[in-house]
């Protein structure tokens, strides 16, 4: 029988919002879907800002008892120790942070992550049961060279090894080249690569995990192209960046069952 996977509507603020205008964010969204009599739990809404507004949306969220999963962007692959500035998993944890963005492409552009080391902060996650969501995506030349599968599918084979067969994670695939850049995958493109991770889940950690286990689509998603990625099978939700820090369009994002009548 089939599991159903919850959709996963997170949006990935990069370095934008500082801590005020987080809760400002939080609650206006709060309110968006109140207002649109959005139906809590139909869907998964997370949001992923700066380390430095974690606290703050952690209370606002138990105050105010928002159905909100909250994430942070990066963690070290450490646990404690003489690291200038990274932040541990056991801290977020301690912060209720449910999960982790690992292995974006920016960072791996900008800060040189390697695969080991995607493996291993991934594994920090775990340790401390924060969950992984691991990014994974092909540049516009690997595209040429390898096709779409290809290189995503090997960067999760490498940050799967020595996971446990039953634990929780998440997957996204982030091609490069529509990241920030207006052009999104099709969602046919989306469904293909997404199919193959979730082969590469069933390969390292079994068909059960794999069936249950939510894979994300990023990569310019709007309003406008939600939900088409939405009606694909292996599509389980989406990672957002720039819409996802505009209220108005995340709110119609995460309601993207309502507004196109999927
Ligand atoms: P955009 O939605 O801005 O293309 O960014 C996608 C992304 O990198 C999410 O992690």
């Amino acid at each position: 029988m089939a599991v159903s996977r919850t959709p996963f509507l997170a949006g990935n603020w990069k370095m934008n919002l500082d801590h005020l205008q987080a809760v400002a964010f939080v609650q206006k969204l709060h309110w968006s879907l109140r207002d649109a009599a959005h139906e809590d739990g139909s869907v998964e809404v997370g949001i992923f800002p700066p380390f430095t507004d974690l606290r703050s949306v952690q209370t606002l969220i138990d105050a105010d008892r928002i159905p909100f999963s909250f994430g942070a962007q990066d963690v070290s692959e450490h646990d404690a120790g003489a690291y200038t500035g990274e932040v541990s998993a056991q801290f977020l944890a301690k912060l209720q942070v449910g999960y982790v963005i690992v292995g974006h492409s920016e960072r791996r552009q900008y800060h040189n992550e390697t695969d080991e080391v995607v493996g291993r902060k991934v594994q920090a996650a775990l340790r401390h049961g924060v969950v992984p969501v691991i990014c994974v995506g092909e540049t516009a030349e690997d595209l040429e060279e390898h096709g779409a599968s290809a290189v995503p599918a090997a960067q999760l084979v490498r940050a799967l090894e020595d996971v446990a067969a039953d634990a929780d994670i998440v997957v996204a695939y982030e091609p490069v080249w529509a990241i920030g850049s207006g052009q999104a995958a099709t969602p046919q493109q989306a469904q293909e690569v997404c199919a193959a991770l979730r082969g590469v889940v069933a390969e390292a950690l079994g068909p059960v995990t794999a069936e249950r286990t939510r894979i994300l689509y990023g990569g310019s998603v709007k309003a406008g192209n939600i939900a088409g990625f939405m009606r694909e099978p292996d599509v389980d939700g989406a990672l957002v960046g720039g819409a996802s820090i505009v209220v108005d369009e995340f709110s119609a994002i995460v309601r993207y069952q309502k507004h196109v009548g999927v």
